[in-house]
């Protein structure tokens, strides 16, 4: 079939396998091109088929030649209709990394849920032995939780009081106002149930049970902080509270894991353009305003950028792992420097539906979605009549 973008808001109803195929090939190439990092050679990722799971992944191949095991919750494909982008992410990914002569196989299913988490198990056990990192990429506005069986949704909404900034509808470059009424109580617990820290313990209470974690084994899950322009929203809001509570949860891993020397640790990342930020308010235009900045500047980087930097100048650089006074990672420092910060102050309050495409990069803004879904990608031939039911070995 012939394979267009169909947008819907802040998705996009299709992808394309050959564009999908071809974004991760890049990655690959650019982790190559890093040279070789003295890393991990037995890797799980959860949420390993798109954003920063996805580059966490790739990165643990093609950087350390290590053997992955994904998980993710993507929708396969059906005759006459695509898949998600992270199923074919993946089926191409685990192409690639059995070309290399790497072991790779993918779980896709319910990373919250007990049955994912046996399955893991027994393949580590089955094939793997250990794991050396664990990389902890969820991004999802539910949870079931596996002990009660109820089902808690994440919201993103500041706490205390109405939030009114301004948003762009990155589709039109139309600049506009916000206005998003505070979290109730509830809200702000049900956020923390589903992006806070506790799946992320009980994925290593489980593994270190089994006994399928290495000695010295390390976990990382990532986190934001950003500007003070999206703070009432992100940091001081309904998701902030969840990523205060990831981020208390990786002092209790290392606890946890003491007997093996292992350690858990956030990363605190750049902001950047995924499935999970699109949809968040007042982040588009903060990023379009950011993007513009970093260009300019030469320090933008993407999900890959950002997480081979992670694993060769921070996590297995050599020496002991760099963090800031809370104990986090941090690769959000080009974002966060103080003349990137004072001139998106700067431009903040100037942005306009007029002046955006000027004074932000929309257009790498929109260019980025639509590499989320597969499209827009040189060297694919996107008039090709192309064939939308690509399987993912491992699990085909
Ligand atoms: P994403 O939406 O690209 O990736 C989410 C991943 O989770 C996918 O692999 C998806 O299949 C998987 N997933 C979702 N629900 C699942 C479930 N129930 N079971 C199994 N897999 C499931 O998101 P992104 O942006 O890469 O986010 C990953 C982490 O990075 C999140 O914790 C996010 O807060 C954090 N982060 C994101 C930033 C951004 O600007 N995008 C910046 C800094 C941190
Ligand atoms: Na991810």
């Amino acid at each position: 079939m012939i394979i267009e973008p169909r947008m819907r808001g802040f998705i996009c109803l299709t992808a394309h396998p050959k564009g999908c195929e071809q974004n991760v090939k890049n990655q690959i190439k650019y982790v190559k091109s890093k040279g070789k990092i003295d890393g991990p050679k037995r890797v799980l990722v959860v949420g390993a088929s798109t954003g920063f799971g996805l580059a966490s992944r790739i990165t643990s191949a093609f950087g350390s030649d290590a053997a992955t095991i994904g998980v993710f919750f993507e929708k396969e494909p059906a005759p006459g209709k695509t898949a998600t982008p992270g199923w074919y992410n993946s089926a191409a990914f685990e192409v690639e990394a059995h070309n290399a002569g790497l072991y790779a196989k993918s779980v896709n299913g319910d990373a919250f849920s007990k049955e994912v988490k046996e399955q893991v198990i027994n393949m580590i056990k089955e094939d793997l032995g250990q794991i050396d990192l664990v990389i902890y990429s969820l991004a999802s506005p539910v949870r079931m939780h596996p002990e009660t069986g109820v089902l808690y949704r994440s919201t993103l909404k500041p706490i205390g009081q109405t939030f009114t900034n301004k948003t762009v509808d990155f589709h039109t470059g139309n600049v506009s106002q916000v206005s998003i009424d505070p979290a109730t109580e509830e809200d702000i617990a049900n956020t923390v149930v589903v992006m806070g820290g506790e799946d992320w313990k009980m994925w290593m209470d489980a593994l270190k049970n089994a006994n399928v974690l290495a000695e010295g084994a390390t976990t990382v899950a990532y986190s934001y902080i950003g500007p003070e322009v999206t703070e009432a929203v992100y940091r001081k809001g309904t998701i902030g509270r969840a990523k205060d509570h990831l981020e208390a949860t990786a002092f209790e891993i290392t606890d946890a894991l003491k007997d093996i020397n292992g350690k858990g640790y956030v990363s605190v990342n750049k902001a950047l353009v995924t499935q999970a930020s699109s949809a968040i308010p007042v982040i588009p235009l903060y990023i379009s305003l950011l993007y513009k900045i970093m260009k300019e500047k030469g320090i933008h980087e993407g999900c890959i950028e950002q997480i081979q930097r992670l694993y060769a100048d921070r996590l297995y650089s050599g020496g002991e792992v760099p963090v800031d006074e809370k104990g986090r990672i941090r690769i959000d420092d080009w974002e966060m420097r103080e003349d990137v910060q004072s001139q998106i102050a700067t431009l903040w309050g100037e942005s306009t539906t007029e002046n955006l495409v000027e004074i932000g990069d929309l257009a790498g803004y929109k260019q980025d979605f639509l590499n989320l879904f597969g499209f827009g990608f040189e060297g694919v031939d996107y008039n090709a009549d192309t064939n939308e039911m690509v399987m993912i070995p491992s699990i085909s």
